[in-house]
C-alpha cells in the first residue's frame, strides 16, 4: 500500500505512545448534575492529553466519533505546538507562529498534529466503533491516506460530500467551492454488513429511532406531532375519549379527521404526555437503504442553520464562526443505531456535538453519552455554556423540544497535573487512588475500566482480576503515607497474596513503593513486584 510520507513523521510516529498521563479533574462548580466522572464529559484541555487521560476509562468503548479539526485553509490561524521528545520537532516548533497560507509546511504540521491524535482515537474506539471527520479539499487526501495507514484501507467506508452553503463561497475562484467531506472508518469494517447476523442492516436500520412497543403484534413506534408544516386545512378535533385537538398556530393537522378517529379507533394514538401524538410504526416506513454517499441538505442543512441556531442559543450573533449544523452530526450518530452510543468529539468548537447527542437522547428516549474537548479558553464560555442553555430551554427555538430543554447534564473536567515519577516522588502530583489504578490496570492490560469494575479493595489492595492475573495497588494519595512502611509490600504481605494465588492457581502483580522480600522468594510465590512511582514512570517511557 502507497503510504504518505511528511515531515515530523518520523518524529510523530509513536509520540501516542508516550504522551504523558494526567487525570482528569471534575469542576462540580461548572457542571450540571453530579460532576461525576461517568457522565457526559466537557473536557477543557488539548486533545492530545485529554484522548490520553481518557484512555484508562474509555479505551475501546466509544462507538462514535465525530470529529471537525482545523481544516487548514491557511486562514485559521491554528498553532501546531505539540512538544515531541525529538530536538529536531523541536526546533521546528520554535519556529512556528500561527499556520497560515504563506507557510510552505502548512500541511506537515497539520499531518504531524493529527497523526498522534488519530492514533489515540483508534484506541478509544470500540470494535464496533465508526470515525467521521469533517473536512474539505484542502487537507482530504492527505486525511484519506494518513487513515488509510492508521485504520487500515480495508476499514474505510465512504467520503460523503456535503453541500455546505447554498450560495457562491467568496473565496470561490474557478470552482464555487461550496462543499465539504465527511469521511469515515469503521475501527473493524467486518461488525458490519450481509455476513453479520448482528449488524447486518446496522448502518440503515431504523429500529433505534422507533424504541416502543405494546406488544400488540404491530412492532416498535415512535410517537410524531399530529401537526406539520402544511398538510390539511386547520381544524379541531374531539376524540371519542374528549381530548379536544388542533394544530397550533403556523402548523396544521397533519391527518384529516376521519384519519385520527380511525387511528384513534386502533390504538395508534398516545394521549400520555401534553398533548396527542401518533404512533408512526417502523413496519410502515421504508427500513435499511444504504445511506448515501452525497448528503441531503434536506437533513443534514446548510452551514446558516448552525450558524441561526447558535444566535438563536445566545441571543447575539457572532459567537463562534460556522458551526456545523446539528442535524449533521444528529445524522451521523443515527447512522450507528445505538441509543446507548458514547460520542467522542475531540475538536468541540461550539459543542454542536453534545447539543446533537441530548437532542436525540430526548427525541428517542436514548441513553447516549458524550465526550467533548476544546482547548480555547472558550471551552466554558461558549462550548460549556451552549450545553448549559440548550439543557434548560431556549427562548425562541424554532423546535419545541429546545424550546421546553433537552434535559440532561454534564461534568466539566480540566486536565490534572501529569503524573510523572518525580511528581509523585515529591508528592507534587499525586493522582487519587482510583485514578492511579485505573490508569495503571490500562497500561499492564490495554484494557479500560470503570470505577464500578476496580475490585471492590481488599485488605492487601486487589484492584483488577483478567482471566490469570490478580492486580493489586498499594497506595495512598499522601506522601507522608508513602514514606512509611505501611506502603511497601512486606513479607507477611507477599505470603498472604502468594497464598490466595496458588489458591486459585493465578500469578500477582503488586504496584508499591518498595519491597522488604527477596526477589526469589516472591518469584516462588508468583508474585511480581513493580515499584511507585518508577513502574509510572516506566509505563511513561514504553
Ligand atoms: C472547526 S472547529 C469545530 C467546530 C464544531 N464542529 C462546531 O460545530 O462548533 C475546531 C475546534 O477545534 C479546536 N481545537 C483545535 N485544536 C485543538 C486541540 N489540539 N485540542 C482541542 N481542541 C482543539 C479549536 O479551538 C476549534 O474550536
Amino acid at each position: 500500500m502507497p503510504t504518505l510520507d511528511f515531515k515530523g513523521k518520523a518524529h510523530i510516529y509513536a509520540h501516542h505512545l508516550v504522551v504523558p498521563w494526567s487525570p482528569l479533574v471534575p469542576h462540580p462548580d461548572r457542571s450540571i448534575g453530579t460532576g461525576d466522572i461517568d457522565d457526559n464529559l466537557i473536557i477543557h484541555g488539548d486533545n492530545l492529553h485529554a484522548l490520553k487521560a481518557l484512555l484508562p476509562r474509555y479505551a475501546g468503548r466509544v462507538k462514535c466519533i465525530y470529529i471537525d479539526p482545523p481544516y487548514n485553509t491557511g486562514n485559521e490561524g491554528w498553532v501546531y505546538n505539540d512538544n515531541g521528545n525529538s530536538p529536531a520537532l523541536q526546533h521546528w516548533l520554535s519556529e512556528n507562529g500561527p499556520v497560515d497560507g504563506e507557510d510552505l509546511e502548512r500541511h506537515d504540521k497539520w499531518l504531524t498534529m493529527m497523526w498522534p491524535r488519530l492514533q489515540l482515537l483508534r484506541q478509544l474506539l470500540s470494535d464496533d466503533g465508526v470515525i467521521f471527520v469533517s473536512i474539505d479539499d484542502n487537507e482530504v487526501h492527505h486525511l484519506r491516506m494518513m487513515m488509510d495507514e492508521i485504520f487500515g484501507e480495508e476499514n474505510f467506508f465512504v467520503t460523503q460530500v456535503r453541500r455546505a452553503m447554498h450560495t457562491v463561497r467568496n473565496s470561490s475562484k474557478d470552482f464555487n467551492l461550496n462543499a465539504d467531506y465527511v469521511v469515515s472508518y469503521a475501527k473493524d469494517k467486518s461488525w458490519f454488513g450481509e455476513s453479520s447476523e448482528r449488524y447486518i442492516r446496522y448502518i440503515s436500520d431504523k429500529t433505534a429511532r422507533y424504541p416502543r412497543d405494546d406488544h400488540d403484534g404491530k412492532g416498535s413506534y415512535k410517537l410524531d406531532p399530529l401537526h406539520a408544516r402544511n398538510y390539511f386545512e386547520p381544524y379541531t378535533h374531539v376524540f371519542e375519549n374528549g381530548v379536544e385537538w388542533s394544530a397550533p398556530s403556523g402548523s396544521y393537522p397533519r391527518y384529516s379527521c376521519q384519519r385520527l378517529q380511525e387511528m384513534e379507533a386502533a390504538g395508534e394514538i398516545e394521549f400520555g404526555g401534553t398533548e396527542p401524538r401518533a404512533k408512526r410504526y417502523l413496519k410502515d416506513v421504508q427500513a435499511g437503504q444504504p445511506p448515501d454517499a452525497l448528503l441531503d441538505p434536506g437533513i443534514v442543512r446548510f452551514n446558516a442553520t448552525g450558524t441561526t441556531l447558535l444566535r438563536t442559543i445566545f441571543g447575539v450573533g457572532g459567537v463562534f464562526p460556522q458551526p456545523k449544523p446539528v442535524e449533521l452530526i444528529q445524522y451521523l450518530i443515527e447512522l450507528l443505531q445505538d441509543p446507548q452510543a458514547v460520542v467522542l468529539d475531540s475538536f468541540a468548537g461550539s459543542g454542536t456535538t453534545g447539543h446533537a447527542v441530548l437532542a436525540l437522547n430526548k427525541q428517542d428516549g436514548g441513553n447516549r453519552r458524550f465526550i467533548m474537548v476544546e482547548c480555547e479558553d472558550y471551552a466554558d464560555e461558549i462550548t460549556a455554556e451552549r450545553i448549559r442553555r440548550v439543557i434548560a430551554g431556549v427562548d425562541g427555538a424554532r423546535d419545541e423540544s429546545l424550546q421546553e430543554g433537552l434535559g440532561g447534564g454534564f461534568t466539566y473536567c480540566t486536565l490534572g497535573e501529569r503524573t510523572s515519577g518525580d511528581g509523585m516522588l515529591s508528592g507534587e502530583s499525586l493522582p487519587t487512588y482510583d485514578d492511579l489504578a485505573a490508569w495503571l490496570v490500562h497500561s499492564a492490560t490495554g484494557l479500560s475500566v470503570g470505577t464500578d469494575e476496580l475490585a471492590p479493595r481488599d485488605e492487601h489492595g486487589l484492584i483488577y482480576s483478567d482471566d490469570s492475573c490478580d492486580y493489586y495497588l498499594i497506595y495512598r494519595p499522601d506522601i507522608e503515607w508513602l514514606q512509611t512502611n505501611e506502603s511497601v509490600l512486606t513479607a507477611p504481605r507477599a505470603e498472604a497474596i502468594g497464598a490466595l494465588c496458588s489458591e486459585r492457581g493465578r500469578r500477582a502483580v503488586v504496584f508499591a513503593t518498595a519491597r522488604y522480600i527477596p526477589q526469589d522468594e516472591l518469584k516462588d510465590l508468583r508474585v511480581m513486584f513493580a515499584q511507585l512511582p518508577f513502574a509510572v514512570a516506566e509505563i511513561e517511557e514504553a
